[in-house]
Parts: structure tokens; sequence; C-alpha cells
């Protein structure tokens, strides 16, 4: 039985992998500190036979017993609203945790995939965006830590691949979706169901007219899964290429949600793209791969899921307590 380590395995999409290892027949190693994750996303693994669970920080040195074979590299807070809470951890994590698990995916002889993301392009400058595109970051403004943190990432895993041979796959993530995303998370999909269930306006910030792409979080598995398994060692962009204004995106969601509410608008924060879409010719190329689920339904799916939350959870404040995390 091939055996993987997955990090990050208690978030939203470290979860949906460990899921689909375990049904091809992996046994499935989850590594999580919980900074952002949570416990419940894992409960119905919990007492299968192929799947084991370590507490653990990968941004100090991480040791795993026996073989592995696979590597998947997830942890790292992911939404702005935990990012900006806890930048030192998000430059760690991309960097030092990445050092890390790059060792040992050295020492165990397996290949990696390095979770990467769209923001490494930052406020882009080409549209969409294809693989070969530097990028236009801002390093000091207040997203800096995240996307330099990625972006370091990157060059290290090559730097890894190039110097030592390691087999290594980089996969950078577009805006991604479903079940198990946190509603209060801050990112726009859950922030707008979320006011829908509260009964409250859904908030734009700016005039609405930005663009994001949505893909569905099954789609970023398979797409994720064929990246792990082929012999390409260069970043692959997975994401879905249909566009939508935010403005369009919050009346779509008034009309799913059966509700009455109004759109309201807020000053856009700082260094948020105006416009993210990902060019996917390569990983139609390479992995034969492209979203197959549709924005109603992926979006209705993901609803019935938030309705399915605790009441309490509707009401969180939108910031976790980093408090335990945080060494003073
Ligand atoms: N969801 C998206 O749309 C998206 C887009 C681009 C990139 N990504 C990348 O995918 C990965 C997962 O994102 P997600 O949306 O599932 O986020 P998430 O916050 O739900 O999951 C991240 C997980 O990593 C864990 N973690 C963070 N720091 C850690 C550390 N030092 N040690 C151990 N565990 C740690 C958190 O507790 C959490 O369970 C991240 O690397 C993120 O950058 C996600």
């Amino acid at each position: 039985m091939k055996r993987v380590l997955i990090t990050g395995a208690a978030g939203f999409l470290g979860s949906h992998l460990c899921d689909r290892f375990i049904k091809e027949g992996f046994h499935v190693i989850g590594m999580d500190n919980f900074i952002t994750g949570d416990k419940n996303n894992l409960t119905h693994l919990e007492s299968h036979p192929n799947f084991e669970f370590i507490e653990h920080d990968v941004t100090e040195f991480v040791s795993v017993e026996g073989d592995l074979d696979y590597i998947l590299h997830f942890a790292s807070p992911a939404s702005p609203i935990d990012y900006l809470k806890i930048p030192i951890q998000t430059l760690k994590v991309g960097s030092l945790g990445t050092h890390n698990l790059l060792g040992l995916a050295k020492a165990k002889k397996a290949r990696i995939l390095i979770a990467s993301t769209s923001e490494v392009y930052g406020d882009p400058l080409v549209h969409p965006q294809r693989e070969d595109y530097y990028g236009n970051v801002n390093t000091i403004g207040p997203r800096g830590v995240y996307d330099e943190a990625k972006r370091f990432q990157e060059s290290i895993t090559m730097a890894y691949h190039r110097f030592h041979g390691l087999e290594t796959r980089i996969v950078r993530i577009f805006n991604t979706y479903g079940p198990r995303m946190r509603l209060n998370d801050g990112r726009v999909i859950p922030a707008f169901m979320g006011q829908a269930l509260r009964g409250e306006d859904l908030t734009i910030f700016g005039d609405g007219s930005q663009t994001r792409s949505f893909c569905f979080v099954d789609d970023q598995v398979e797409g994720i899964f064929r990246l792990l398994f082929s012999d390409y060692a260069y970043p692959v962009n997975i994401g879905n290429p249909h566009e939508i204004s935010i403005k369009d995106f919050a009346e779509e969601i008034i009309k799913l949600t059966g509700t009455e509410q109004k759109i309201i608008y807020k000053p856009l924060p700082e260094d948020d793209p105006l416009q993210r879409q990902p060019d996917i010719s390569l990983a139609k190329k390479i992995l034969h791969w492209e979203p197959k689920m549709g924005r109603s339904e992926g979006m209705k799916i993901t609803f019935d899921y938030f309705k399915t939350l605790p009441q309490d959870a509707l009401f969180k404040s939108a910031h976790k307590d980093f408090s335990n995390h945080i060494r003073k």
C-alpha cells in the first residue's frame, strides 16, 4: 500500500485530499496544527484503518516513521483574514515549513507536491494568467506575506528539484470553493452565503466590477491528483476560467438563497486584485483536465452544506483566536 503524507489535512482542501487518497486505496497520514483548520473536517476518517493523524507544526522539524511515497504540502493559512492576522506564521509555513518537507521528501525518496496559489501573480497586468507570467506583487503590502511566502516556496521547490533531483510538482491553485470552507474565513463565497443565512445585506468591497473565477473542490482535487501522477515538474494552474464580476455573483447568490437582501458597497481593501482568471491550457494539454462542475450546481452543494452547520457557527466572529499559536 502506497503511503502519502498530507499537511494541512484538517483544512478545507487538505481534508478533501485525504478523502480522495483514502478512496484510491492509499495509507494516508494527515498532519496539522489546527491554526486555521478544524478537527471536525477529519472526524469521519478517525477510525479508518488506513488513516492516521499527527498533530504537528510543520515549521518545526518534521519526522514521520516508516516509508513515504508521496507528500502533499497544503499547510498554510489561505484566506486574507487569516494571513493578515498571523503574518509571521504565514511566512514561516511557506518558507521553513516547505524546507522541512522538502528535506523529508529527500530523506524518504518521496515525490512532493506543493500547494502554490494564483496569488503569486499578485495584481496581474496580464489577463488571463498563464504559468509563464512572472506576476505583479507588492512585496511590502499587507498581502505580501502570503504572496512572497508562496513565491519563495516555488523557488526552493525548484532548487531541490534541480540541485537534488527531487521529484517535485507545483500546483497554482485559483479560488476554490465547496463544503468545509469556513463560513467566517472572509472569502467571498462563505461571506455572501453567511450574510444570506443571517438575513444581512451582501457586502461588496469596491464597485463590484472586479472579477473572480471559482473552481469546485472536486474539480480542484482531480486536477491535483492528475498533476501528482504526471511527469511535469513546473507550475501548473488549476482553477476554473469562467469569470464573473462580484456584483453579478452577489446577484446570483441572492437568487440561489431565495432571500431578499440588498447589496451594500464598502471601500476596496489595499492590493485586492481586480481580475483573476486562470489560463488552463497547460493543464488541459498535459493533464487532460478541465473543470466539470457548473457554478450553479456547485454553489447549491456549498450552500446546502452551510445550512447544515449549527446556528452558533453562523454568528462566530470572523477572526479565530490565534493566541495559543503566537509566541510572545
Ligand atoms: N482554498 C483556495 O481557494 C486556495 C487557493 C490557493 C491556494 N490554496 C492553498 O491550498 C492550501 C490549503 O488551503 P485551504 O483553503 O484548505 O486553507 P485552510 O486554512 O482551510 O487549510 C490550511 C490548513 O493548514 C494548517 N496549517 C497552517 N499552518 C500550519 C503549520 N505551521 N503546521 C501545520 N499545519 C498548518 C491549518 O491548520 C489548516 O488546517 C494552502 O497552502 C493554500 O495556500 C488554497
